[in-house]
């Protein structure tokens, strides 16, 4: 009789043999997924970012994509280009700095704060309301990586929690799941920075606390939120980030079993010191690939 557990070495097999797929550790690997699979899905949930991580990186044509920020630098470039230029302004200067390898994380925070402070200031400024974001996240340049929308509508069908933890605008990524996938799933819960409308439906204000790159951990998930009930419980955790950032968004979830993080590396194949920090950090690195092949292989021998 065959056990669950016996597909575990068929897709280490599968993951050890993919050029694209780095594992430093697959002895860890393989023992974390073995504790997975017995705990079966009632005992997962999976936590995951979403820029450049369920959404993608680049097109076939190798040009960039949107973040959820990145809806407003697009839309309002060919509406009001002055305020536009604003934004990309903005993104030209601190973007470096969140991905120098020069600065140290403390060094990084008050920058990241000053850019998501700034660019949110001037989205309330703006007052844009509801329909119009809709209508940008409908003319925007996110995309979700191949087979993401599947991996989140399985997820749903095996009611395993999906918690999208996003330092981006939390609204943007409803507005796009909603238009993609009809209506959002009911396993699928968000931690991120939301846009408050007052009650003509204009942008009013954010969400406290203020989530950017570097505080992506138990000091800003709150735990009186509704969806932890659904979570406790669910001792092991599927962690799916593409940054430095990511690697701590499952501090906070009270629990004592593995947690399997997968990243995305979106870098340049050049830069080997930056795929090696990447090794040391993601137990599976998953290089410049487009799809969710891999997160879905991971759950589909857990269920
Ligand atoms: O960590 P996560 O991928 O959710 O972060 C969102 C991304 O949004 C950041 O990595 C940052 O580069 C980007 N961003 C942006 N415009 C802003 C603020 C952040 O594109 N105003």
């Amino acid at each position: 009789q065959l056990k669950k557990t016996d597909a575990i070495p068929l897709l280490m097999n599968f993951l050890l043999n993919q050029e694209n797929v780095l594992c430093r550790d697959p002895t860890t690997v393989a023992a974390k997924l073995r504790k997975m699979v017995i705990g079966g899905a009632g005992k997962t949930v999976v936590i995951s970012d979403f820029d450049y991580t369920l959404s993608r990186f680049e097109n076939e044509q190798g040009e960039r994509l949107s973040t959820t920020h990145g809806v407003f630098d697009d839309n309002v470039m060919r509406l009001k280009p002055e305020l536009g230029q604003k934004f990309i302004d903005l993104k030209a200067k601190y973007y470096p700095i969140e991905f120098s390898p020069k600065l140290t994380m403390e060094e990084k925070i008050p920058h990241m704060e000053t850019w998501w402070g700034t660019s949110h200031g001037l989205i309330i400024n703006e007052k844009f309301s509801k329909s119009t974001i809709e209508e940008f996240v409908r003319q925007s340049r996110i995309v979700f990586r191949d087979g993401a929308e599947d991996f989140i509508q399985s997820l749903d069908a095996h009611n395993i929690p999906l918690v999208i933890f996003s330092a981006g605008i939390g609204n943007i990524i409803e507005y796009f799941l909603q238009q993609k996938l009809g209506a959002i799933p009911r396993n699928t819960h968000f931690i991120s920075n939301m846009i408050l409308f007052d009650e003509e439906d204009k942008a009013c204000a954010f969400s406290e606390p203020l989530i950017h790159t570097f505080c992506k951990n138990s000091s800003v998930i709150q735990k009186e939120t509704s969806f932890f009930h659904e979570i406790a419980g669910r001792v092991n955790v599927i962690l799916l980030g593409d940054s430095m950032g990511d690697i701590h968004m499952d501090v906070g979830v009270e629990r004592d079993g593995p947690t399997l993080k997968v990243g995305y590396y979106n870098g340049s194949l050049e830069d080997t010191e930056a795929m090696e920090h990447y090794e040391q950090v993601y137990d599976i690195v998953l290089v410049r690939d487009p799809t969710f092949t891999v997160a879905q292989k991971i759950v589909d021998v857990i269920n």
